[in-house]
């Protein structure tokens, strides 16, 4: 396909592939929700990885909103070292650049605007699973729709921009036995094929709206929402590791900074990263 953009540095150049129809007519009916992301979506057939992609659109200034959307990935990253398979047409693949300043709950914040837009771009029930699991828990044990990769980029103490990468499962792939019963897709889930266009759309103009709620300082609006759409957050025994290994307890909710509260015994423990189990 012929190139649509290209950025060139004295060392690097990244070139895109031509917005599909899809896409582009989409995007274009539903610009005035996209915010930032108006003009700086690019697209590619193939990446190794679209957060690797943006890094380096990041890396010689790109400005918040500038997004890679692929196809499929060769070498996509999930959390805690994992891959994240990533054929053809089996997921939405993509990662966007976000600055300072409010940036501090951007992966809740990322969480949200997606639960709601599968919601509302195939009537899928989804929900997060702390920290930032897109879920569906209708009959339990929960299968996994998506996640939500953040890489911060730091210049001394500061932050100087977060990559947000996010996968959603569109159609189900051939994922290795010991994750297939533990992953499901929206056509799955919805029982008919979902238009991958109007997932991006909804996905991009939920991140709009919330990340201007984040500027407006609107924390309380979303710490609501997350809480709202992450009810196994409350209630659930959990087990987790603390200074005296691994114990059992129950999930209290997340703070005013995202951290999981586990209630053990008396006490409460504060959970910012590691692995939880859902019991
Ligand atoms: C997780 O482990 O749940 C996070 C998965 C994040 C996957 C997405 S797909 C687009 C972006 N590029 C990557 O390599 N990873 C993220």
């Amino acid at each position: 396909m012929p190139p649509n953009c290209e950025i060139a540095t004295s060392t690097d150049v990244v070139v895109g592939d031509l917005l599909p129809e899809d896409f582009a007519g989409a995007l274009a009916r539903h610009a005035s929700r996209l915010g930032s992301f108006v003009g700086r979506i690019r697209y590619f057939d193939e990446v190794t990885s679209t957060n690797d992609v943006v890094a380096r659109l990041a890396e010689t200034g790109a400005t918040e909103g500038t997004t890679v959307v692929a196809a499929a990935q060769t070498a996509g990253r999930g959390r805690r070292g994992r891959s994240w398979l990533s054929p053809a047409g089996a997921g939405l693949y993509v990662s966007a650049v976000f600055r300072p300043p409010a940036i501090d709950l951007l992966t809740l914040m990322a969480g949200v605007a997606l639960a709601e837009a599968v919601r509302r771009a195939a009537a899928v029930p989804a929900e997060i699973k702390w920290p930032n699991d897109l879920v569906v828990s209708r009959g339990r044990p929960w299968r996994k729709l998506g996640g939500i990769l953040a890489e911060a980029v730091s210049v001394g103490n500061r932050v100087d921009y977060v990559i947000l990468g996010f996968g959603i499962n569109l159609r189900g792939a051939a994922y290795p036995p010991q994750v297939a019963a533990r992953v499901t897709s929206l056509d799955e889930q919805a029982g008919l094929p979902v238009e991958r266009s109007a997932v991006l759309v909804e996905s991009l103009a939920g991140l709009a709206h919330w990340r201007a709620q984040l500027l407006e300082g609107r924390v309380d609006a979303l710490l609501a929402r997350w809480r709202a759409l992450s009810p196994s957050s409350t209630g659930a025994r959990v087990e987790i590791e603390t200074g005296s290994g691994r114990q059992e307890g129950v999930a209290a909710g997340i703070d005013e900074r995202g951290a999981l509260l586990v209630r053990i015994g008396e006490s409460v423990e504060r959970v910012i990263a590691g692995e939880v189990t859902w019991l």
